[in-house]
């Protein structure tokens, strides 16, 4: 099962952030940053991978090929990133991050991921991924994701902040009005990691349930449509069952 323990999950009080502006971000002192793999290297993975530097993750940066097609957009879109394979990604990677189109997911190799702990950060928008019966059918898309990924604990997240919201609104730990994400994933362990993750990059995170409840995330959903903070968040996820009907 995925690999749980590890540095990702180090807790950075919010007194031992920078007084420099690079708000959200730890200062990394006492705790070796983690290894984070961003599959994808567009707007949203760029986004996050720059993110996540910024709070003191080493980021392996891939898309679906040849890593020397996107060096230079690591260079300008995300510098420090490293850039790989997927598969090589992967390996060295505490917690992975798929920032794919979600019509794509079925592009990904289960066996590589098998034993991570994987975030879907994707949404489903049928202009783009085209008609897919299967994501419209399930009771969320990030079930259909776990179904490819049998050997993955996948947790939904990341996937209702816009990617310049991502770099723009991250708050440390305890700050006024921080903006919270929701977390939702079937492994405790798993997104208890994931949970650590958003918190050090620079977000509120909440426990919104299992896997299935990811779809209170989704697109069209209050959760989706605006930014909340924590308190705000939880009461839109106790709503939100009965208004699904899940
Ligand atoms: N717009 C937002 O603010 C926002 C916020 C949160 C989440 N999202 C979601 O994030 C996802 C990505 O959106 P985007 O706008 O960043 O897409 P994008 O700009 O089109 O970039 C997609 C990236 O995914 C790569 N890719 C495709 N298949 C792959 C695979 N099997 N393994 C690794 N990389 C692969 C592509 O590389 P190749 O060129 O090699 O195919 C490309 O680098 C979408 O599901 C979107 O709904 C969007």
């Amino acid at each position: 099962m995925p690999t749980r323990s590890c540095p990702v999950t180090d807790h950075v009080p919010s007194a031992d952030l920078p007084d420099d502006g690079s708000r959200g971000a730890p200062d990394g002192a006492g705790s070796g940053p983690g290894t984070i793999a961003v599959l994808g290297a567009g707007r949203v993975g760029t986004a996050i991978a720059r993110t996540a530097i910024r709070a003191g993750y080493r980021v392996r940066l891939a898309a679906s090929g040849d890593p020397a097609l996107i060096d230079l957009i690591a260079q300008i879109m995300a510098p420090g990133a490293d850039t790989s394979t997927a598969a090589d990604a992967v390996a060295s990677a505490d917690l992975v991050v798929l920032a794919l189109p979600l019509g794509k997911h079925a592009t990904l190799d289960g066996d590589t991921l098998a034993g991570k702990v994987v975030v879907d950060a994707m949404n489903y928008w049928p202009s783009t991924d085209g008609r897919n019966p299967e994501l419209e059918a399930a009771p969320s898309t990030s079930e259909v994701v776990a179904r490819h990924l049998t050997g993955s604990a996948v947790v939904k997240t990341l996937n209702h902040i816009g990617y310049h919201e991502l770099e723009e609104q991250g708050l440390p730990v305890g700050a006024p009005a921080r903006r919270a994400l929701a977390v939702a994933g079937d492994d405790p362990d798993a997104t208890a990691l994931v949970r650590a993750f958003v918190d050090r990059l620079g977000f509120d995170p909440v426990d919104a349930g299992d896997l299935a409840s990811g779809v209170h995330l989704q697109p069209g959903t209050p959760i989706f449509n605006g930014s909340h903070d924590a308190t705000t968040l939880a009461t839109l996820l106790r709503e939100a069952p009965a208004a699904v009907g899940h």
